[in-house]
């Protein structure tokens, strides 16, 4: 029995029920039924892994002084997310032939860490009120302690990494938060102008979603044997999913279901925020634009005004381009990923990509 199975076998079939849970429920929604069943091997092929990451976030839900950061901290990490980044860094341990190292699921925690400390702090930054199908921590916390939370997670995800032992590791996940930190404030900056700059929009999309999703896989890989180009290949195909992952975030904001995606509709209308679908939709119907920016000034007009509006968006064509778009990077993970072997770790992150571009949530 190989390492994988035997961790597939000590686990139970219900282990880690949360992880992925909620992108295999936008596929099974979305109807997309052997992609739910991949979805359900994969969950099998990690469950060791899974589980552990599960429990190492339900001790730190539990655990704890208690305070009041570490409260607000623990609201968010209590509820359902697609644990996406995680699968992305034991993926990457798999990829390079280090399945069976234990510091995988440090980096996997670490991942979603930061992701939940940058959900805490966008929450505020957007005004978000609802996460993950619940009060965001901000609501029910206050601003304040959201962000205080969204640090000490930050502090917790550095510490993981720090304790793997590998330096270049931590290093590069300090590059990542910083890439993170300059793209949200350039999206900050550029609030509200709704400025139609493909390049601007990509440095942000880069900066603020993908580099987590390239770290996660890079880092698990470093944990083995991979040639340099096959790791710029793995560092290639997490941006891409990265950048496809935030494309279809976009189209949703738009077009989903604010009880499946579990945050508001819309937005990132409200908030007047450059995403691909208005872009392309400002680009083709220059009208468009100015009745953005008055959205971003004074908020989202009554229903009738705003139905009107989306159908304009519609009519474009711009939500379709985003979805294509996400497509296309998704076709560019594939192309980097045929310099790593074939095997199970390509075929789940194939299987990750698919979910990532045709979820409802
Ligand atoms: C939300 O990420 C933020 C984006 C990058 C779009 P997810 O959609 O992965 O959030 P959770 O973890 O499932 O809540
Ligand atoms: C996603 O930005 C990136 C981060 C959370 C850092 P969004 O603002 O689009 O994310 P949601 O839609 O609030 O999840
Ligand atoms: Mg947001
Ligand atoms: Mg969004």
């Amino acid at each position: 029995m190989n390492d994988d199975s035997r961790l597939s076998a000590v686990a139970s079939r219900s282990a880690a029920p949360r992880t992925l849970g909620s992108l295999r429920a936008a596929t099974e929604k979305a109807g997309f039924g052997s992609l739910t069943s991949r979805l359900d091997e994969l969950r099998e092929w990690l469950a060791g892994d899974l589980q552990a990451i599960e429990s190492e976030l339900d001790a730190l839900v539990r655990g704890g002084s208690g305070d009041l950061a570490e409260r607000a901290a623990a609201h968010l990490l209590g509820q359902r997310g697609k644990r996406i980044r995680p699968v992305c860094a034991l993926l990457g341990a798999r990829f390079a032939g280090a399945g069976g190292d234990l510091r995988a699921r440090d980096l996997a925690v670490a991942s979603e860490l930061v992701h939940a400390a940058t959900l805490l702090h966008d929450d505020v930054i957007d005004n978000g009120d609802e996460r993950r199908g619940a009060a965001a921590a901000r609501v029910l916390f206050g601003n304040s302690a959201s962000i205080l939370a969204g640090d000490y997670l930050l502090i917790e995800a550095l510490g993981r990494v720090q304790r793997t032992g590998e330096p270049q590791v931590l290093t590069d996940l300090l590059a990542t938060i910083s890439k993170m930190v300059a793209a949200e404030a350039l999206q900050l900056e550029r609030r509200g102008t709704l400025e139609p700059s493909r390049e601007v929009y990509l440095r942000i999309v880069d900066g603020k979603t993908a580099s987590l999703f390239q770290w996660a896989l890079s880092a698990g890989a470093r944990l083995g044997q991979l040639t340099e180009p096959q790791h710029a290949a793995l560092a290639t195909a997490g941006m891409a999913l990265g950048r496809a992952f935030q494309l279809i975030d976009d189209a949703l904001d738009l077009e989903g279901e604010s009880a499946v995606i579990g945050k508001d509709l819309f937005a990132d209308l409200e908030q007047g925020k450059l995403t691909w679908p208005t872009l392309i939709a400002a680009e083709r119907d220059a009208g468009l634009l100015g009745e953005l920016q008055t959205i971003a000034r004074d908020g989202l007009p009554n229903h009738a005004l705003l139905m009107n509006l989306l159908e304009r968006i519609r009519a474009t064509g711009g939500v379709e381009a985003a979805r294509q778009f996400a497509l296309d990077e998704a076709q560019r993970a594939e192309v980097a990923l045929t310099l790593l072997p074939e095997g199970l770790a390509r075929s789940t992150f194939h299987a990750v990509l698919s979910a990532a571009v045709n979820r409802r949530a």
